[in-house]
């Protein structure tokens, strides 16, 4: 495929046909009991997943991504435990993790330390969140679910809600869906709308996204609604925060104005946008998309790191 080496800065660091391959082959190792199916093909390899922002799902998902190929794991999660406390900086600590490791997963606080990141690094470097830039592997499990719940990975009228200006797995999501021909709606909150290049990079895939404070403009012929948690860590106050926080709650009442069948997905943690009543509903998939993120993260670490 021809991914063997290479970054993934940012989504637009893979064409559709690369795309397609890596879900088509995280498809294939989904196992007749829906779990991964565990190879041996990166024996010996070594991932290091380096976490300088809180983090659950991505990080386990990686580590347990790359164990079951085979590989080990190295790392932290707590950046207050290693050397950048003593003043170390980025491009220092991948240096050195380019010498015991043969890929970077990196999880930073600053919008383009991914890109910084894989300037300084001698190993591929996967962004696995950079601040309110993107996280495209959790686009492109995002993207992998709704075609396993929709049967397709276009035609769809996808809805993007929430705090749209700094959720960062939208600003990698939404061009990726135009890419692939869906149908984009952007519902945030005044102040939280999505940033102008991003909806630049939808209008270019050829997608006019649709924008409004009102879900209620645009759930009635909607496939999938994706829920954003406000990210209170990326506002400059607590009152900011507040204001914005419980700006839209994804229960019945909300739900009335959708299709029954809506697929409703979440990059989790979810908040109180979505009440756990929400949940028993059998098109609430937020947890299929979770684990949806070990097949698609194994899919792309092979693709990176084997032959
Ligand atoms: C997201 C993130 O870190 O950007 N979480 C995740 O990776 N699944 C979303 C969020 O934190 O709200």
């Amino acid at each position: 495929m021809g991914l063997s080496g290479r970054d993934l800065v940012e989504m637009g660091d893979l064409d559709d046909d690369e795309v397609r391959s890596i879900l088509a082959r995280a498809k294939a190792l989904r196992g007749a009991d829906g779990r991964p199916t565990p190879t041996r093909t990166l024996e010996g390899g070594i991932v290091a997943t380096l976490f300088f922002e809180a983090s659950t799902r991505t990080r386990l998902s990686f580590e347990s991504a790359a164990h079951r190929l085979g590989a080990t794991t190295l790392g932290f999660a707590d950046a207050g435990a290693t050397s950048q406390s003593k003043g170390e900086t980025l491009e220092d600590t991948v240096r050195i993790a380019s010498a015991y490791a043969d890929a970077i997963v990196l999880r930073h606080p600053e919008h383009g330390s991914a890109l910084r990141a894989a300037a300084a690094a001698s190993i591929p470097v996967i962004n696995a969140g950079d601040g309110a830039g993107e996280h495209p592997t959790q686009a492109l499990l995002d993207l992998f679910t709704i075609g396993a719940e929709r049967g397709s990975m276009g035609d769809n009228h996808v809805v993007l809600l929430g705090d749209l200006r700094h959720g960062r797995t939208v600003h990698s999501l939404a061009p990726l869906l135009a890419r692939f021909g869906n149908r984009l709606s952007f519902v945030a909150p005044d102040g939280l709308a999505m940033p102008p290049e991003v909806t630049e990079r939808c209008l270019a895939a050829g997608a006019t996204p649709r924008q409004t404070t009102d879900p209620k403009q645009v759930l009635a012929d909607a496939d999938v609604l994706y829920v954003t948690r406000v990210q209170k860590e990326r506002f400059p106050d607590a009152a900011a925060y507040a204001a914005a926080r419980g700006s839209y709650i994804v229960d019945d009442a909300f739900l009335a104005a959708a299709p029954d069948d809506i697929t409703i997905l979440h990059p989790l943690p979810r908040l109180d946008e979505i009440p756990s009543g929400t949940d028993a509903r059998p098109n609430a998939a937020y947890f299929r998309q979770a684990a949806n993120g070990v097949l698609v993260r194994m899919a792309l670490l092979e693709a990176i790191l084997g032959p």
